[in-house]
């Protein structure tokens, strides 16, 4: 099968030397090609180019399918390095809580929160569980995601884990785009284990990673290290047990306070440090020449109204930074990536060519898939999207709620809704 798009207005994100991520300075960089086009071959990118070139050096016209994308920009897809968008129920009746002026530490510790979801979980089957979530999954391909990690930790409970894990499995095989699967049994302690969470953690350790392990479930694992929920000692013995059996830690931390998170996800070589609300200058350092990708949340900064991480002064420090969607029901109930990139624009001040740079390299990096996804470089997957026709790259931030993908290529095959 042989795709062409021509007359591409701007192709965005062109690599022509592959790189695993971008830091720093080097994040205001994004190539793009005026007039271009661009050949799939089965389904990876097998050549672009200006239009110009396609006549001389291409003479072979055995396309199969031929897209004119006049007054359109090509993107590669975005890749969404954090999501727990596995879950029964949404929580409208939390958000109206909160708008009376409950806080989400509040909520949480009145036994909603991740507590209630994990209730509701239990009660569904993992057939149903997949069925709600393969409907998210085409939500968000519609968008223009092209790879997702999705998180366990709505179980809480050996056996409800595995149903969540089991069900990101089957995602996995059966959605076209790319998944990544985290173990994240640390997200809550159940409330019969509020007076001794040390007990919980045990379970985790010794119950919960080695099944996750022995059925091959998880990429990698995860902890809510945070005020109120795991400490850095419970991290680390969680941390330490998880990669006993391979799995690369990516953890949730400092979104309640500086609790330690970064510094234990650095000791632990933590593919990516998520959250980073509350990130002092210390952290900054410490996460500098490391191999661990701050990775930042805007949806939920945006809908629980947190304090904004300092982006800025983090790029400005060299540091590399990916954004990603934190879609869940409690925290930020969106799987759409445009608007995550409009909220790093109009709330963390990061450039048009910043946010691309942290919605699909950095962000692929952040779920170990920059090698083959994350920009427009050949021998790499075809996963891309063609937008409405648009002025820029400054379009999709700028159109803050529209959804300005128009057309989705996945793995070289265009989806069709
Ligand atoms: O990343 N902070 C911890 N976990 C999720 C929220 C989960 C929930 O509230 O259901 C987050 O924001
Ligand atoms: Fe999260």
């Amino acid at each position: 099968m042989k795709i062409l798009l021509e007359n591409i207005k701007e192709l965005v994100q062109v690599i022509d030397k592959p790189v695993l991520l971008r830091v720093g300075k080097e994040m205001s960089s994004v190539k793009t090609i005026k007039n271009a086009f661009l050949i799939i071959r089965d389904e990876v990118i097998e050549e672009y180019g200006k239009m110009e070139e396609l006549k001389d050096k291409y003479t072979d016209d055995d396309y199969l399918v031929e897209i004119d994308c006049t007054n359109r920009l090509v993107y590669p897809c975005f890749c969404d390095p954090h999501t727990h968008l596995v879950f029964s129920h949404s929580r409208e009746n939390e958000f109206v809580q909160r708008i009376a002026g409950l806080t989400y530490e509040e909520i949480a510790r009145q036994g909603g929160g991740i507590l209630n979801s994990a209730k509701k979980l239990h009660e569904i089957s993992e057939e149903e569980l997949y069925d709600l979530s393969i409907d998210r999954i085409i939500e968000i391909i519609k968008m223009g995601t092209g790879a997702v990690e999705i998180k366990s930790g709505y179980g809480l409970n050996t056996e409800d884990e595995l149903k969540m894990l089991r069900v990101i499995r089957r995602i996995k095989e059966t959605a076209p785009i790319c998944v990544r699967s985290t173990f994240l049994g640390a997200h809550a302690v159940p409330e019969k284990y509020k007076s001794n969470p040390s007990e919980y953690v045990d379970i985790i350790i010794n119950e919960m990673i080695p099944q996750v392990a022995a059925e091959e479930l998880a990429d990698f694992i995860d902890v809510f290290c945070d005020k109120g929920f795991f400490t850095p000692e419970d991290t680390e013995r969680i941390l330490m047990a998880g990669m006993k059996y391979g799995l690369r830690p990516k953890i949730h931390a400092n979104e309640l306070g500086n609790t330690g998170g970064v510094e234990v996800g650095v000791k632990y070589n933590a593919l990516s440090v998520d959250h980073l609300e509350y990130l002092n200058d210390e952290e900054i350092q410490v996460l500098k020449g490391t191999e661990t990708m701050p990775t930042i949340l805007p949806g939920a900064a945006f809908f629980l109204n947190l304090p904004l991480s300092p982006v800025r002064k983090m790029i400005d420090a060299g540091l590399p930074v990916a954004l990603a969607s934190d879609f869940n029901p409690g925290s930020s109930p969106s799987g759409n990536m445009s608007f995550i990139s409009a909220l790093g624009s109009i709330k963390y001040q990061m450039t048009p060519a910043e946010v691309i740079n942290a919605t699909t390299l950095n962000s692929a990096y952040a779920m170990g898939v920059s090698d083959c996804l994350g920009s427009i470089t050949k021998g790499k997957i075809a996963n891309l999207f063609i937008t409405s026709e648009v002025e820029g790259i400054a379009s999709l931030p700028y159109f803050f709620g529209s959804n300005l993908v128009e057309t989705v290529i996945i793995n070289g095959v265009i989806q069709s809704f």
